[in-house]
């Protein structure tokens, strides 16, 4: 038995896959196009590892997907895949259509085909679980309840719009072709591995180099945040014991204003490794132009899965962001290695 993990080397399919060799016996086979999210090194300590084996493809590449299907006998997809930054979505909009629709929409091909062959027990332990994301219900007022799975899609950029389309295929597949499907539709992630762009670890990264923490508009939007490791572990219990067709929201019950993250991540800077000039980290922060279309406020009601799975986070805000802090700060080369050329040139272009 073997799962296939597609987008293992961004953030949250990397701590999946670390998780994942960590708690099981069972090989995974990683697919990942490696754009500028993906991040081999992350996955460098399972080199040595015979239940580990990587493939440089994108899961456009049916073909591909399929001799990896059929050769290592797989019995469930994980799809993380994705193009995944907001911002930039809105200012090129067009992969994430080719990733998140057309790609879906050929991984789910291949899967049907591979499907059609197996029988017996293969056949019926098979799963594809689309990871996607709460953006694709829009935004909330200030007292609106939370979202639940019945709540309509209403997404609001580009890169919700893709990832509403792709659930919208996955869920086409299950109801036409009988494809046994599940998806997950999770909040804010945060924690090791993060790349720069998003923004805990961009504050993080910008506090220590001495830059400005940008917060776009009156930094009042709210997210609901989740440790990546809960949203793994959710992850992991919805392959186990999820209902085919089914979707599961997951979410840490966390709801933040950017503005108080950001000063969260500044205080816990100032005690574990203070600014050489004695000045406060928060003394960085710079209100900038606001993100177009800027949802206000996501809240997610993660009942369902606690009630038929009995999944619930371990981390509270404040120990998932004490550990992550800590991370970045005893990984600095990390952030080196992704801070490259490409990185650089989008922070320039970005935040002129
Ligand atoms: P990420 O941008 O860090 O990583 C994406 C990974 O996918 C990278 O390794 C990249 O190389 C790979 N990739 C991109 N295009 C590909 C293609 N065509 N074929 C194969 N690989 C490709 O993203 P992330 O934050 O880890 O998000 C993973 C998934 O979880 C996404 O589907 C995202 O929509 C969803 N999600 C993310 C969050 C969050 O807070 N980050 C929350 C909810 C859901
Ligand atoms: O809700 C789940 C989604 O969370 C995932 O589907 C996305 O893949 C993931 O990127 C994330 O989207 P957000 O747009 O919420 O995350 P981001 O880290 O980009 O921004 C979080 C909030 O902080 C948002 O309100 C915008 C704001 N922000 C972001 C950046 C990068 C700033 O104020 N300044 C910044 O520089």
């Amino acid at each position: 038995m073997t799962i296939l993990v597609t987008g293992g080397c961004g953030f949250i399919g990397s701590n999946f896959v670390l998780d994942w060799m960590a708690a099981s016996d069972e090989p995974v086979v990683n697919l990942d196009k490696l754009t500028y999210a993906g991040n081999p090194a992350n996955l460098r300590g399972l080199e040595g590892s015979n239940r580990y084996s990587f493939v440089h493809a994108g899961i456009e590449d049916g073909e591909t997907v399929g001799v990896l299907l059929r050769e290592h006998g797989v019995r469930a997809i994980v799809n993380f895949a994705a193009e995944s930054h907001v911002d930039r979505s809105i200012s090129g909009p067009e992969a994430f259509i080719q990733t998140n629709v057309v790609g879906t929409l050929r991984l789910l091909e291949a899967a049907k085909g591979y499907w059609a062959e197996l029988g017996g027990a293969a056949r019926d332990g098979f799963r594809f679980l689309h990871v996607s994301t709460d953006e694709v219900y829009g935004t909330l007022g200030p007292d609106e309840a939370p979202f639940t799975e019945e709540t309509p899609f209403k997404p609001n950029s580009p890169y919700a719009a893709s990832k509403a389309s792709s659930d919208h295929l996955v869920r086409s597949y299950r109801e036409t072709y009988g494809l046994p499907v599940l998806t997950t539709n999770c909040s804010n992630n945060y924690g090791p591995l993060h790349f720069p762009e998003k923004l805990i670890p961009l504050i993080i990264h910008n506090a220590l180099a001495g830059k400005d923490l940008p917060i776009y508009g009156d930094g009042q939007q709210v997210r609901d945040w989740l440790y990546v490791g809960d949203h793994c572990s959710a992850i992991r219990r919805v392959l186990e014991a999820g209902t085919p067709g089914e979707t599961y929201n997951v979410g840490g019950n966390t709801e933040k204003q950017n503005i108080d993250v950001v000063r969260t991540i500044c205080a816990m800077l100032d005690a574990a490794r203070p600014r050489p000039d004695g000045n406060a980290y928060a003394a960085q922060i710079a209100f900038v132009k606001d993100r177009p279309g800027h949802d206000r406020r996501y809240a997610i009601d993660a009942g369902k899965i606690r009630r038929d799975l009995g999944w619930a986070p371990k981390e509270t805000f404040e120990s998932g962001m004490a550990k992550t802090v800590r991370w970045y700060l005893d990984n600095p080369a990390w952030f080196e290695s992704v801070t490259s050329g490409a990185y650089r040139d989008w922070v320039a272009k970005h935040y002129a």
